[in-house]
């Protein structure tokens, strides 16, 4: 079969990562085009070829499949340039890299006659990562026209990622689900430390006396599962320890304390098979129930 082609519009984090893994697994690159045309040779040196051009139209003219790789907010427009200048073949599949938009924010592209989609990579990226394999073992979501959806599921495939499907109208929980596993858990450690800290442990050191206990939760969690992963007071029904922390921290750093009562609050379900049910009412008082 002829190596497919392809095009990347937006040459930052995620494109270059992009450019640089299609071309090593086969595709060939063709166009690029950013908003800066330093980005864009970036992302074409990344790939070692392609033309990298001025409008996303050219870049896109000709490529089998063209990735949308601007920031969410201009995902639609940069579709809608796509379409309007005839910039893409027939046939040609158009995906985006958004968790958070589903693939009718590229709707306009199928007026060419083209397959809209969206294939989003589960993973963090604070730069373009090439050449070790940023995709491998992680999850790639894809959504879309069942064109878009083969070439999404070849692409993630040729990663060695995991191809999931993704209903369309279920794409923005999926994506609130990832950002209260990743950047919640930022922000969970951020509380973390600040109480630390309050315990008159030095800045410099908290991460250092967090990281492992939370290193071992997540083993007992992939171990066990999530909800026999829960221990400390919630899960033994220590009412005494819940009400000394509130008490404490209403003290030390009172805008702490909803904090930790609105996730006791969600613990409280995860302890019902350990726990009595009058204990976890008393506990549901002192948290303030919801
Ligand atoms: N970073 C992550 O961790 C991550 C993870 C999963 C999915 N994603 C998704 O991947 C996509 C790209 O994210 P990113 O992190 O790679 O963003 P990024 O590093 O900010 O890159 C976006 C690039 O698009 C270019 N650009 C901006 N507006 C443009 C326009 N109108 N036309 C053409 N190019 C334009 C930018 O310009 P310059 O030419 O000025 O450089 C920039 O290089 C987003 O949809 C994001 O949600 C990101």
């Amino acid at each position: 079969m002829k190596p497919r082609t392809f095009a990347i519009v937006g040459c930052g984090k995620v494109g270059v990562t992009l450019a640089w893994h299609l071309a090593h697994i086969g595709y060939l690159p063709l166009g690029f085009a950013s908003r800066r045309s330093a980005s864009a040779h970036a992302a074409a040196e990344s790939a070692g070829g392609g033309r990298v051009c001025r409008d996303p139209w050219e870049a896109a003219a000709d490529a089998d499949v063209v990735f949308i790789t601007t920031p969410d907010g201009t995902i639609g427009s940069v579709a809608a340039g796509l379409a309007e200048h005839k910039g893409l073949k027939r046939g040609a599949v158009v995906l985006h890299c958004s968790g958070a938009l589903s693939s009718e924010i590229i709707a306009a592209v199928r007026r060419c006659g083209a397959h809209a989609g969206s294939l989003h990579p589960l993973q963090s990226f604070a730069a373009p990562a090439f050449p070790e394999n940023p995709f491998r073992g992680i999850i790639m979501a894809g959504e879309g026209d069942d064109k878009a959806l083969d070439l999404a599921r070849e692409i993630a495939t040729g990663f060695q990622a995991t191809f999931l499907t993704i209903e369309t109208e279920h794409k923005t929980l999926y994506h609130a689900a990832a950002v209260v596993a990743s950047n919640y858990l930022v922000t969970l450690l951020a509380a973390s430390t600040r109480l630390l800290e309050g315990s008159g442990i030095a800045p410099e050191e908290t991460l250092k006396v967090i990281l492992p206990l939370v290193r071992g939760t997540l083993n007992n969690i992939e171990k066990r599962g999530v909800a026999d992963a829960l221990t400390g007071p919630i899960a033994r029904g220590d009412i005494d320890t819940v009400e000394a922390h509130c008490r404490k921290i209403e003290q030390s750093l009172p805008d702490l304390l909803p904090f930790y009562q609105v996730l006791g609050r969600y613990t409280l379900p995860l302890a019902q098979g350990s726990v009595r049910a009058d204990k976890l009412s008393e506990m549901a008082d002192l948290l303030g129930r919801s």
